[in-house]
């Protein structure tokens, strides 16, 4: 995943141009992978369209979340439970860990009229201030409480939330060790909720070990397709 989401700002990377993209043509007396043998920035330089902002490649950061762990255990707990919502669905019926936080299908239930699919938890700390597809979400409390209410999603209600749970001896007990108090609030709810979500990191990819220097890590067909991405053959 974290593979998938570095691709795509490497397809932006290089200087920028007007005319669209146009073939790098490779230094003859270097392999493919002489060429990718170093480090990011003496890669060759690919050529995008312009008003594209252009990111150097990168590792992805480490995860700086510093979250309790008991505001997570709560947030993990309203995450698998249906109770957050209508009592049907829960988060993981989209985001299901087993298939790294998708649903392996080409639009999500419910929301194939707005030709979305699901995105993977992962490393979504990386997305705070524009989470979605199309950004529109500026903090997870506002991404959170879409998804809790949606009647296309999960078809809860926010505002009756904290009532609804304040009354589970389970759920007092999470909240006060969260919280050091058994009083609920809905934005008390939907932090825990965020702080889970900002805990959800991927594993080091073989993409990951080639940008860090091991350039033996990604096969001849990966290294190829990296740079077609980069080059925009
Ligand atoms: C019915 C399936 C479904 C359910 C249930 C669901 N999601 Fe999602 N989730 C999606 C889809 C589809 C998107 C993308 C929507 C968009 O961009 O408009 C999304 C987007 C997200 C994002 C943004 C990720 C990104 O890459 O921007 C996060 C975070 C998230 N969901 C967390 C949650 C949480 C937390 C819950 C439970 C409270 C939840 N989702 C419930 C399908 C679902």
């Amino acid at each position: 995943m974290a593979l998938a989401a570095i691709i795509v700002y490497s397809c932006s990377k290089g200087k920028a141009t007007t005319e669209g993209p146009t073939i790098v043509v490779p230094t003859p007396e270097e392999t493919l992978r002489q060429q990718y043998s170093k480090s990011a920035a003496q890669w060759p330089a690919a050529t995008w369209y312009n008003n594209i902002q252009i990111r150097e490649l990168a590792a992805l950061p480490e995860n700086p979340s510093k979250d309790k762990a008991e505001l997570v255990a709560l947030g993990k707990a309203l995450f698998f439970d249906p109770r957050t919502g209508n009592g049907m669905k829960t988060c993981v019926s989209c985001h299901n860990p087993d298939t790294y936080w998708i649903d392996k299908k080409t639009t999500a239930d419910g929301i194939a009229l707005h030709h979305r699919n699901t995105p993977s938890m992962e490393n979504v700390w990386h997305l705070e201030g524009k989470l979605f597809h199309d950004g529109r979400a500026k903090t997870y409390r506002e991404q959170i409480a879409e998804a809790i209410n949606s009647p296309i999603e999960m078809g809860g209600n926010t505002t009756a939330l904290s009532a609804k749970l304040q009354i589970i001896p389970g759920y007092l007990r999470l909240y006060e060790a969260a919280y050091s108090s058994q009083t609920m609030t809905v934005e008390g709810l939907l932090d825990a909720i965020a702080a889970y979500s900002r805990s959800i990191s991927s594993g080091e990819t073989a993409f990951d070990r080639f940008i860090k220097g091991d350039y033996q890590a990604l096969n001849d067909v990966q290294l190829e397709s990296l740079a077609t991405c980069i080059t925009l053959k």
